[in-house]
C-alpha cells in the first residue's frame, strides 16, 4: 500500500469557507442497518473515507451486493447473504465492521466476527455487544480470536449497559428489531449517531421509542423494507476545521452542519474568545490574535466530544494560559501528546488529565500520526507552527477526513501530499 506524508509550511491564516462532508461513523451504522432487510436501498451523502470502503469490503464478503452510485451514493441490495463470517484481515483494519453481528444475528440467527483488536487509544472491548446478544437468546463463544454467536431465535430483553456505549446501544438495536418481542436498552447512548441510526429502522419499519435518551423501547418486528437515506453531515469533522481556524486567526464559513449538535465545542471556544456567529445550517469562526485557555472533561454525548479532544488539545498548547484537559472516555487516548511536546509543547500528564502551559508558537518537527484525531490534532499544530512540519502514516487521517489537504488549501493553507521515500 502506497504511503504518504503530509507537508506543512505553518503560519497561514484559513480563510474563506469549508463544506462538512457526510459523518463517517453514522455511515458506518447505517450500512450495517441495511442489511436487516432483503430489499435494495440507496444511501446518500457517504464519505469517501478508507474507513466507509473497508465496510463496504465486508458487506461484500457477506457476498452482499454494494456498488457506489454516483460519487457520493451506496447501492446496497442484501437478497443474498452467501456468508455470516467477517474475516479478521477486515476486522483487524477497522473495529466498527463489529456492526455487522446485529445484522448477521437479526437476519441468519449466526455470526462469525472477528474479536476486534484494541488499538492506539485503548483495549476497547465488546463485552456489552455480547452481553446484549445473550440477553436475546444467543450462544455466543470466543475461541481462536474468533466470536462465534447463533440464536434460535432472538427474543427481546431488558439489558442494561455499565456505559453508555455507542457501538453497543447500535448493534444491540439493530438485533432488538427483528427480535421477538420488547427490548429495553438502560443507560443507552445518546449521540446523534444513535438517533440517525434509529430513525434510518424506524423508516424500515422498526418500532423504536426514546432515541436521543438513556431509555431506549424496540418492539421487534416481523421484517424491514428497503429505503433510501441521506447521511447527516460529519459533526467531528466540522469541529475540526472550526478549532484549525480559530487557532490559526482565521475566518471561516463552516457550511453545513447542524450547529445544536456542536454546542458543548461552542461554548467552550466562545470562552476562550473566538467569535462565532451562527446560522440555520453553517457558522462562521473568526479566530483572536491569541486564544485563550480552556478546561475540557470529555464525556458521553451531549457532554465534549471525546474525539474533538485531541484536536482542542492542540488549540490548548498555543492559548494564553494553562488549560487542563481531562479524558474519561477512552484509557489511552493521550497519544499525539508526545509529538505535540517534539513541536515545543508544554503538556504534563497527570492521570487521565494533561496540563497545557500555551506557548506563543510552536516550532516544526517531524511527526508521526498514531491514530485518526491524534493525526488530526498534529495537522492543526503544523498549520500554526514555525516552519515545516512533515507528518507521516497519514493512512490514520484518512480513515475519517475526506479531502483533507485540499479542504485546508482552499482556505489558504499552505499543505501538500507527498508519497513516502521508501
Ligand atoms: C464509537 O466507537 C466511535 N466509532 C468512536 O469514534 C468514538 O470515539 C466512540 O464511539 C466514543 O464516542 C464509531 O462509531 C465507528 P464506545 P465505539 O463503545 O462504539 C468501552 C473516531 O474517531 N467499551 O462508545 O467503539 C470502550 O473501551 C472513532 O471516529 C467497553 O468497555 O465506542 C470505551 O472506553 C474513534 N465494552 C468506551 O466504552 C464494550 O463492549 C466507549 O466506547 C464497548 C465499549
Amino acid at each position: 500500500m502506497e504511503s504518504y506524508r503530509l507537508v506543512i509550511n505553518g503560519g497561514k491564516k484559513l480563510e474563506g469557507k469549508v463544506k462538512i462532508s457526510g459523518a463517517k461513523n453514522s455511515a458506518l451504522s447505517i450500512m450495517a442497518a441495511a442489511l436487516l432487510t432483503k430489499d435494495p436501498c440507496i444511501l446518500k451523502n457517504i464519505p469517501r473515507l478508507s474507513d466507509v470502503e473497508i465496510m463496504i469490503k465486508v458487506i461484500r464478503k457477506l457476498g452482499v451486493e454494494i456498488e457506489w452510485a454516483g460519487n457520493d451514493s451506496l447501492y446496497i441490495n442484501p437478497d443474498g447473504f452467501d456468508n455470516y463470517e467477517a474475516p479478521y484481515e477486515l476486522v483487524k483494519m477497522m473495529r466498527a465492521s463489529f456492526l455487522v453481528m446485529g445484522p448477521l444475528l437479526a437476519r441468519l440467527k449466526k455470526a462469525k466476527i472477528s474479536l476486534p483488536g484494541g488499538c492506539a487509544i485503548g483495549a476497547r472491548p465488546v463485552d456489552f455487544h455480547i452481553k446484549g446478544f445473550k440477553a436475546m437468546g444467543a450462544k455466543v463463544e470466543v475461541e481462536k480470536g474468533y466470536i462465534q454467536a447463533e440464536a434460535e431465535e432472538l427474543v427481546g430483553n431488558d439489558i442494561y449497559l455499565d456505559f453508555p456505549s455507542l457501538g453497543a446501544t447500535e448493534n444491540i438495536m439493530m438485533a432488538a428489531s427483528l427480535a421477538k418481542g420488547t427490548t429495553k436498552i438502560e443507560n443507552a447512548a445518546k449521540d446523534p449517531e444513535i438517533v440517525e441510526l434509529g430513525n434510518y429502522l424506524v423508516k424500515m419499519g422498526a418500532n423504536i421509542k426514546g432515541l436521543g435518551s438513556d431509555l431506549i423501547r424496540i418492539k421487534g418486528v416481523e421484517e424491514l423494507k428497503g429505503v433510501n437515506y441521506a447521511i447527516i453531515p460529519d459533526r467531528i469533522e466540522a469541529g475540526t476545521y472550526i478549532i484549525a481556524a480559530a487557532m490559526t486567526r482565521g475566518k471561516v464559513l463552516v457550511e453545513d452542519l447542524n450547529i445544536d449538535l456542536l454546542k458543548p465545542l461552542i461554548v467552550k471556544l466562545e470562552k476562550a474568545g473566538v467569535k462565532i456567529i451562527k446560522h440555520k445550517n453553517s457558522l462562521k469562526v473568526i479566530g483572536p490574535e491569541r486564544v485563550d485557555s480552556v478546561d475540557i472533561k470529555t464525556m458521553p454525548f451531549p457532554g465534549f466530544p471525546t474525539d474533538l479532544q485531541p484536536q482542542i488539545m492542540a488549540f490548548a498548547c498555543i492559548a494564553n494560559g494553562a488549560s487542563v484537559i481531562t479524558e474519561t472516555v477512552f484509557e489511552n487516548r493521550f497519544t499525539h501528546i508526545g509529538d505535540l511536546r517534539r513541536m515545543g509543547a508544554d503538556i504534563k500528564v497527570e492521570g487521565h488529565s494533561a496540563i497545557i502551559k500555551g506557548v506563543e508558537r510552536l516550532s516544526a518537527a517531524p511527526v508521526m500520526a498514531s491514530d485518526l484525531r491524534g493525526g488530526a490534532a498534529l495537522v492543526l499544530a503544523g498549520l500554526v507552527a514555525e516552519g515545516i512540519t512533515e507528518l507521516s502514516r497519514v493512512y490514520h487521517i484518512d480513515r475519517g477526513y475526506m479531502n483533507l489537504e485540499n479542504k485546508l488549501t482552499a482556505m489558504g493553507a499552505d499543505i501538500k501530499r507527498m508519497k513516502e521515500q521508501v
